[in-house]
């Protein structure tokens, strides 16, 4: 199937390029600006307003005032309702967020398309949930009645990243809206558009003014200054696990709960009695989907040494014929997002041409690509379990295989890293691989199959994966404070 391509002129309107505070877009106190880059030609994008202290100050007020003011007179079917508006609306600028997307951390249209799907999916399951989240009558006996209230947490911040930028707003503003809180979104400084558009549309959907604000700048200044401020009663992170530790520890200071996604290295296990064809297919998906920009991906291969060479051969022939290229140009590939996340993962290909594993697919640049973040699907073979190659999240389209003998032997292999975020197993046999399921360290285990779950199943990290879960109805309760009531008769 041919796909469509498409050009800057697709492109319908401006790009939003100022913070989305209190139903109005405003720029910063002292002027500040940062640019965005289109990692297919490393040309600037937008000039976007670059908040701080300030700004965030600013917006967290309005959103505790708006938590304290109209939003609380919202039924919760009236929230989903708004919820279920907003969908539609995205729904209906589908290809103009699309596009936002793909110019900003550079994903083929096709994805982009498909990732706003994932996002509308995700309004309308939360929508749905909004009024159907029930408390509980407790039994204390005779002379007493019991029960539980469900209460919006407050003001809630949300930092997200740059690999799925509106997906990863949607996961979690959703159910902090079905919930009935107030939001801050603090967009990845790679990726700020889309959820910049998506304020605007909250507007346009009928949420009051303040419910839904967007502060765009960097990390270190616009996301610590929302993870410290006082008013904020909730924090929602994804992201790398060094960043994941430092909003741990300042939320550890103001007592705020948090849920911290912090990705993985995916030990995706292909058993001797497996369906090969079926492994490398979604070996192909789970390592080189949106570049390996996944935090799910697959991004350990541990291949039973009977098998190996005949699934490597299935998957390096397909990976061959991936094509690489700019967003727009809706290839397989698109770039990496950008310089800094480039030289991290030339370091790893680089690093572990020198380690022994041995290359057996790609490791370059794509020929004719000289601008941009492009990077090769790369195979790498025979590698050993204890280097960093095989141990660190490398977030590019680098497929790392590794072998073993037998089940105890690839269970401590999965097992032996610090990350516990998904673990999938390949085998005909359901009582092995439920077995392998049950020994997993991890929030998720896949059996036969790769990406599986949606919305509906809830998702996150054990040990240095993360804390919490997202999605699902677990993904509402996080913005839920219980409330027990007691009375005596
Ligand atoms: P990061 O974790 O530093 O950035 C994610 C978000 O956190 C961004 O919005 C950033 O502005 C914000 N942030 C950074 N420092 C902060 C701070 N001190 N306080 C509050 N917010 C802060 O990730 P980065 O640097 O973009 O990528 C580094 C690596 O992290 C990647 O190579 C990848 O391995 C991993 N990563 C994992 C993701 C996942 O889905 N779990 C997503 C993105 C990156
Ligand atoms: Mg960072």
């Amino acid at each position: 199937m041919t796909m469509r391509t498409y050009s800057r002129a697709d492109l319908v309107g401006p790009l939003p390029g100022l913070h989305f505070i209190d139903g109005r877009w405003v720029g910063s106190g002292d002027g500040r600006t940062f640019e965005t880059i289109d990692p297919s030609t490393e040309a600037v994008l937008a000039s976007v307003a670059r908040g701080g202290v300030r700004e965030m100050d600013v917006a967290v007020n309005a959103a505790h005032r708006e938590q304290h003011g109209d939003w609380r007179n919202f039924s919760p079917a009236q929230r989903g309702q708004l919820i279920f508006k907003l969908a539609d609306l995205i729904e209906a600028e589908a290809e103009r967020f699309a596009l936002f997307e793909t110019l900003d951390v550079g994903k083929p249209v096709k994805e982009s398309l498909g990732d706003l799907r994932g996002v509308c999916a995700t309004l309308r399951y939360n929508a749905g949930a909004a009024d159907k989240m029930e408390g509980s009558t407790i039994p204390l006996g005779r002379d007493f009645v019991d029960f539980t209230m469900l209460e919006p947490v407050g003001v809630t911040a949300h930092i997200v990243p740059w690999n799925y930028p509106l997906g990863m707003v949607a996961r979690s503003v959703a159910p902090a809206l079905a919930a009935g809180c107030t939001v801050v979104i603090k967009p990845a400084e790679q990726s700020p558009l889309t959820a910049l558009a998506f304020a605007e549309l909250c507007q346009r959907a009928g949420f009051p003014d303040g419910v839904v604000n967007v502060v765009a700048g960097f990390g270190e200044d616009a996301g610590a200054a929302l993870v410290s401020h006082p008013l904020v009663r909730g924090i929602t992170f994804t992201g790398s696990v060094e960043t994941g530790r430092k909003i741990y520890s300042g939320a550890a200071q103001g007592l705020k709960p948090v849920v911290l996604e912090l990705g993985g290295k995916n030990p995706m296990i292909v058993m001797e009695d497996a369906d090969l064809e079926r492994a490398a297919f979604d070996a192909l998906d789970g390592a080189f989907g949106n570049s390996g920009q996944v935090c799910s991906s697959s991004s350990r291969l541990l291949l039973h040494r009977s098998i190996q060479e005949e699934f490597l051969a299935r998957l390096a022939e397909r990976a061959a014929k991936l094509t690489v290229g700019k967003g727009l140009d809706n290839c397989d590939l698109g770039p990496l997002v950008s310089s800094e996340q480039y030289a991290k993962v030339r370091s790893y290909i680089d690093a572990g041409g020198k380690s022994g594993a041995k290359l057996r697919l790609g490791g370059g640049r794509p020929r004719g690509l000289d601008v941009g973040y492009f990077v090769e699907p790369t195979i790498f073979e025979g590698v050993d379990p204890t280097s960093a190659l095989a141990r660190e999240e490398i977030f590019g389209p680098v497929a790392v295989a590794l072998s073993f003998g037998t089940d105890a032997e690839a269970l401590a292999i999965a097992n032996g890293l610090g990350f516990g975020l998904v673990a999938g197993v390949y085998s005909r046999d359901i009582s092995r691989a439920l077995t392998f399921a049950r020994d997993l360290e991890a929030g998720s285990v896949w059996i036969n199959g790769w990406f599986i779950g949606g919305v509906q199943a809830p998702t996150g990290g054990i040990k240095e994966s993360g804390v919490g879960r997202e999605r699902g109805l677990p993904g509402i309760r996080n913005y839920l404070n219980i409330k027990n009531i007691g009375i005596r008769l």
